[in-house]
């Protein structure tokens, strides 16, 4: 593959939510940069047609079915990855969804739904990875929340209260596996071109252009703006780093 670069050399690595959008540009950076990789998504075929392409352009990767929302299917990818491509070494919790509507107007089946992907979908594949990394001596995980979670975000109260709530739970994983050799770090999107903005944003093209307007790199996102942060947060540049927070959002927000 391109990159050139092997400081994920025959690593393992699970990335969810990766057979579109920026799971895809992810897994297919991590496997540019060396790494084997799980291509775990509910929508199997397209992530079939992602690892067959990863593999087409000299990678190692396979198709997993992983529902983040269900502990139990979490466990089993996690089982058939370490089985078909050996040790997990590397977790990058990235599958998302939303719903964009003000709070008020939301329903608890909503709430449900967006908690159950964003949120307990990112504690289901830790549940699952981590005794794993633990019996390997060292492992790194990278969740991918959103700036929405540090500075809020109009019509996404429960999706930004989620990744909020990832960044809280990064830190204080980040501490509890120190000890472990693990390193838990977040990187966060600012909007950025998916299948998931245009969604979101498919009746409110003037919100979509202020938007851009307001970046002070004056353009959305591509995914593979974000691969790169994640490669280096999973790689031995960053074992050092942990708990860490970082926006890639060409300065959108610029928190301390
Ligand atoms: N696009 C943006 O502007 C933006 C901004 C901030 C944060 N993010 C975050 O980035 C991540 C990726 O988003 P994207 O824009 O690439 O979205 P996307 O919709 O293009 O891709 C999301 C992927 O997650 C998968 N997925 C959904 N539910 C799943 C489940 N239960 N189990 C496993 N996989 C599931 C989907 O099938 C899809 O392949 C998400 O966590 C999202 O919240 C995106």
């Amino acid at each position: 593959m391109a990159s050139g670069i092997t400081r994920l050399k025959d690593k393992t690595a699970i990335v969810t939510g990766a057979a579109q959008g920026i799971g895809r540009a992810i897994a297919t950076r991590l496997a540019a940069e060396g790494a084997k990789v799980a291509v775990c998504d509910i929508q199997t075929d397209v992530a079939k047609r992602t690892a067959d392409e990863i593999k087409g352009a000299g990678g190692a990767a396979i198709a997993v079915r992983l529902d983040v929302t269900s502990l139990e299917s979490a466990a089993a990818a996690v089982a058939q990855v370490e089985r078909e491509l050996g040790p997990l070494a590397i977790l990058v919790n990235n599958a998302g969804w939303d719903k964009l509507e003000p709070f008020i107007e939301s329903t608890p089946e909503t709430w449900d739904k967006v908690i159950a992907i964003n949120f307990r979908g990112v504690l289901n594949c830790c549940k699952a990875a981590v005794p794993r990394m633990i019996e390997h001596g060292s492992g790194k995980i990278v969740s991918i929340a959103s700036d929405a979670g540090r500075v809020g975000s109009l019509g996404e109260a429960v999706y930004s209260g989620c990744k909020g709530g990832i960044i809280a739970f990064s830190k204080t994983l980040a501490r509890e596996l120190a000890r472990n050799k693990i390193n838990v770090n977040v990187v966060c999107p600012g909007p950025t071109d998916t299948a998931l903005l245009r969604g979101v944003m498919e009746d409110r093209p003037k919100v979509l252009e202020a938007m851009q307007r307001g970046i002070p790199l004056r353009r959305l996102g591509k995914p593979e703006d974000l691969a790169g942060a994640v490669a280096f947060f999973v790689s031995p540049d960053a074992d050092y780093a942990t708990g860490q927070v970082i926006s890639i959002s060409g300065g959108l927000t610029m928190a301390g």
